[in-house]
């Protein structure tokens, strides 16, 4: 299947089809995502805790970004990839955003780039990658880079003042530029209402069921990363526990050697060849 463009998602938005969308990391998981028909992946900087085991993303580097890029890619060579600016590779200057989205798109093989906040400053930056040719996509509402700020990883948007100031800014991301804007952790009605006014994707991660598409973070939904789950995921396995099984099992055979099995798990030896052996290593020891 030809890999979707942004025309595609702007189709399907106006036809009224759903956008699915997840993040993947690694070459595997991506392979079995595009297997499985998925529209869009997000190297997300989730990463830092999912793939890397840090507490928040800001140790993510442009360097990470882009070695778990290029995995992706070779995963999942026929989707619309987007790869997630880490901190601090896009707030300095629009000088520095253009060069660090560029690298996800030449080295990393990126179809486009995505960026958190909704601020002035932001609006600078979509803007002016925009203008070096660069899809790039918003992300407002709980936007983890902003963690301080916002107070820790909470809803946004949950009276109508604050509602009104992300409808707003997501409006503004359209207007500077923004091909696609994800929203994050609000409740249902703003997500309602900024897809309601948007003429591009709106995709939602925990901002109800009326956005154009949806995002999950992927090993929240398999079961597979269990420090903390927000109450937005539902999990469709437990992919850790069936893990977690395997190696208990795999230790447990090892242990009382009941693996390997030497009929079924090696590679077989000639007779011959056995007893070729068997008579140099007599002869080997007796010099
Ligand atoms: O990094 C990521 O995976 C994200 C999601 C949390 C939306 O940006």
């Amino acid at each position: 299947m030809a890999k979707k463009t942004i025309l595609d998602f702007q189709n399907m938005i106006r036809l009224g089809e759903k956008i699915v969308y997840l993040t993947a990391y690694d070459y595997l998981t991506a392979k079995m995502q595009e297997k499985a028909g998925v529209d869009m992946i997000l190297v997300g900087d989730s990463l830092g805790m999912v793939a890397l085991g840090y507490d928040t993303t800001f140790p993510v580097t442009m360097n990470d970004m882009i070695r778990h890029c290029q995995a992706v890619r070779r995963g999942a060579p026929a989707t619309f990839v987007i790869g997630d600016m880490p901190y601090m590779s896009y707030q300095i200057s629009d000088e520095t955003a253009i060069e660090n989205a560029g690298k996800l798109i030449k080295e990393a093989g990126a179809d486009c780039v995505k960026l958190e906040g909704g601020g002035p400053r932001i609006l600078d930056r979509i803007r002016a990658i925009n203008e070096a040719g660069i899809l790039v996509m918003g992300h407002i509402g709980l936007t983890p880079q902003f963690m301080g700020q916002i107070g820790g990883y909470k809803a946004q948007g949950k009276t109508a003042q604050a509602a009104m100031i992300l409808i707003r800014q997501a409006k503004l991301l359209e207007e500077a530029g923004a091909c696609s804007i994800l929203v994050e952790g609000v409740p249902a009605a703003v997500g309602k209402a900024i897809t309601e006014r948007a003429g591009i994707p709106i995709l939602g991660i925990g901002a109800g069921s009326f956005t154009h598409g949806q995002l999950l973070i992927y090993a929240d939904m398999v079961g597979f990363y269990d420090n903390f789950t927000p109450k937005f995921v539902k999990k469709y396995a437990q992919v850790g526990d069936i893990l977690t099984t395997a190696f208990r099992e795999y230790a447990q055979e090892v242990r009382e050697g009941t693996f390997p099995l030497n009929a079924e798990h090696t590679y077989k030896m000639p007779e011959e060849e056995i007893q070729e052996l068997n008579k140099l290593l007599t002869d080997d020891n007796q010099s």
